[in-house]
């Protein structure tokens, strides 16, 4: 699979709020591409055990609903965050059913999840990655790692690389349209996840590129490593990865 593109033009996160607070509900149009990658991480991801599932980037709230109406137990916690403001509002209508059990967090766009360590077992980010600068996918990444459990699944999907003809012919017409503007395609460029997951602090167990329409998405479960006997809430134990193209974007 081709690396992550050293540089590309990235929205800011301002020009990524305005262009999601837009956006809004059109989001959902994207599921004729994301669905089969989303279907595919949810068998995976092993839905059904999560007490406390973490979504970074909750969109209209698709994910979150689907997930508590149908995969998580009735106990189960679930916490969104995302920079856009519409997003937040329209993921708070479809979760209401679900009252205390759903926090949801409207975020200045900085990779940050104002959570104590280890206090959840999922963190899910479902394309939002392929539109953030390289850098604050890594800084995502520790993120997730800290406020992971041991045992607990890191769940990912991204546009990726194409895989076969008609998947590479979308993406090269894909980054030619991102090249010019791209907000035109939401900001979304085509990334390989795993050069963001270095071995030391994750544990690879699944990742996989599927294609839609004509439209690749990589599907990657993964563990944190490292974080050994050590559950006294620091995470000193972290060791940054080297990103392939890391600090030459945004
Ligand atoms: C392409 S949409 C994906 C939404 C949803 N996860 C889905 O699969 O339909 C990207 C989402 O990430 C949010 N987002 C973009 N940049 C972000 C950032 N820096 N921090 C948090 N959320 C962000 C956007 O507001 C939007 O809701």
């Amino acid at each position: 699979m081709p690396s992550t593109p050293v540089t590309r033009p990235i929205l800011t996160r301002q020009q990524a709020r305005d262009f999601y607070d837009r956006f809004g509900r059109r989001q959902d149009r994207q599921a004729f591409y994301e669905r089969r990658a989303i279907d595919r991480l949810i068998e995976l991801g092993e839905f059904d055990s999560a007490e406390a599932v973490v979504e970074f980037g909750c969109g209209t709230g698709v994910f979150a609903q689907r997930l508590m109406e149908s995969e998580l137990g009735s106990t189960a916690t679930y916490a969104g965050f995302d920079l856009s403001e519409t997003m937040i509002r329209l993921t708070r209508r479809r979760l209401v059913p679900f009252g205390a059990r759903v926090s949801l967090t409207q975020t200045d766009g900085r990779p940050r999840i104002p959570l104590p360590p280890h206090s959840c077992d999922r963190f899910v980010s479902n394309y939002v990655f392929d539109l953030l600068p390289n850098r604050d996918i890594t800084r995502t990444l520790e993120q997730a790692w800290k406020v992971l459990r041991p045992d607990g699944l890191l769940c990912l999907t991204s546009l990726t690389f194409g895989t076969n003809a008609l998947s590479k012919l979308t993406i090269a017409a894909w980054l030619a349209v991102h090249s010019l503007k791209p907000s035109l395609v939401g900001g979304c460029r085509p990334i390989a996840l795993t050069d963001y997951l270095g071995p030391a602090s994750w544990k690879v167990l699944y990742s996989t590129t599927m294609v839609a329409y004509g439209v690749p998405s990589q599907v990657l479960v993964a563990q944190p490593r490292g974080h050994g006997q050590d559950q006294s809430g620091t995470h000193e134990r972290f060791v940054p990865e080297t990103v392939k193209g890391s600090g030459n974007e945004g």
